[in-house]
């Protein structure tokens, strides 16, 4: 008896156009996610998280027939265990994408894994420019610093800046931006003094020392997203903000996220970044909508699109391909794949698998009684200039 119930049942849900229920667990495709939750970069798997669930909450988890299941694994953004988590994803959960990796050394640590299991992975945050060389199976989703310093050196030497101290921490990243702004900037004439920072306990007084007694016209600033509210103490304390020099660099120093935070004294910094929340189009405007909706007392900065568009890559990989294939299958598919994100029109470079993407020119404001980066130039479709150098 029991049995032809659940038989009936069975035929039941076929009929009605339902999956029957062994047919579900085959339908699922998993996606390990690697972020850090806890620890001193908890923010950044905060806010990447947040757009990826995002992204599933407004579109729903099916695409090409497979539904979208999300193993989450908190590295603490430890390399060591980045690896661990991601060999676990492999052969455990036997997940067929990986995502996340808020750091260089972190997204290092599990391309060995990507590559050898042949599962696509999505960097979401990690933005040095060789990092795309570690595996064949990465795909970013978020920027590098050479795409976005190299702007910033352009739009220098255009407005009559010409000598600069750039200051960054000691860690692959910040020396992407150094020397990827340096090169250009002295390409076009420019003279530049460089001090690197201890990454976990920075002293940033000496470089404002020399950026005073060199009358530097320009101070180049690379702060890791969330990290440059001790960077804005020195700066204030060092009189550097009452002079005519104008502080510049990539947008992390001036993340949506802590502008606020930082106060007044940032009004006026250029920066260069491929995502604003102030950015103009409807696009955002529905972004903005929605995340506000899930989160209401919070602002999304360059991750959540980060997180919101690297799920949007593999959504699109399944169904464009129905569903049908394996990681090389969908790693072809995520190859030279293009639409219009909050942050504007972004392409998947199909020789570099790198992000193809608009950099945007902003100006620290005060706008609507809120701190906003607002965006006056633009340089289009940048692709990262690192590769091949
Ligand atoms: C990185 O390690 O690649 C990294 C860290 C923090 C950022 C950007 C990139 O804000």
């Amino acid at each position: 008896m029991l049995r032809r119930l659940v038989l009936l049942a069975l035929l039941g849900l076929t009929l009605l156009g339902w999956p029957a229920p062994f047919a579900m667990a085959q339908d699922k495709i998993k996606v390990g996610v690697i972020l850090p939750m806890t620890g001193p970069l908890n923010s950044l798997g905060k806010w990447v998280s947040r757009g990826i669930n995002l992204f599933l909450l407004e579109n729903g988890r099916h695409f090409g027939g497979k539904e979208i299941e999300i193993v989450l694994g908190d590295d603490k953004g430890q390399p060591e265990l980045t690896r661990t988590i991601a060999q676990e994803m492999v052969d455990k959960h036997q997940v067929s994408f990986l995502a996340g990796f808020g750091l260089t050394p972190t997204a290092l640590a599990a391309a060995p894994i990507a590559t050898q299991s042949r599962v696509p992975a999505i960097v979401m945050i990690a933005a040095t420019s060789a990092l795309m060389d570690a595996s064949p199976f990465f795909v970013r989703s978020s920027f590098t610093l050479p795409q976005v310093a190299e702007p910033m050196a352009d739009w220098a030497l255009k407005n009559n800046i010409k000598h600069v101290v750039t200051i960054v921490p000691d860690m692959a990243v910040g020396i992407d931006a150094e020397k990827s702004f340096s090169a250009k900037f002295k390409a076009g004439g420019g003279s530049i003094e460089s001090i690197r920072v201890s990454l976990h306990e920075p002293d940033f007084t000496p470089g404002l020392q020399r950026a005073l007694e060199m009358k530097a016209d320009g101070l180049f600033v690379f702060e890791p997203a969330g990290t440059s509210a001790h960077f804005m103490k020195q700066f204030v304390h060092s009189g550097l903000a009452k002079v005519r020099l104008k502080l510049i660099g990539p947008g992390d120093m001036v993340d949506d996220d802590h502008i606020e935070s930082i106060g007044d004294v940032v009004v006026g910094a250029i920066t260069t970044s491929h995502y604003a929340m102030s950015h103009p189009s409807v696009a955002n405007q529905n972004f903005i909508a929605a995340f506000k909706k899930a989160h209401p007392h919070d602002r999304p900065n360059f991750m959540v699109v980060s997180g919101y568009d690297g799920m949007r890559l593999i959504a699109e990989a399944l169904r464009t391909t129905n569903g049908k294939g394996d990681g090389a299958t969908w790693l072809a598919a995520m190859k030279g794949m293009a639409f219009e994100s909050p942050r504007g029109p972004i392409q998947i470079d199909p020789a570099t698998r790198d992000i193809i993407q608009n950099v945007y020119v902003r100006r620290t404001e005060r706008k609507d009684g809120a701190l906003h980066n607002v965006e006056f130039d633009v340089y289009p479709m940048v692709k990262d200039p690192g590769k091949g150098k």
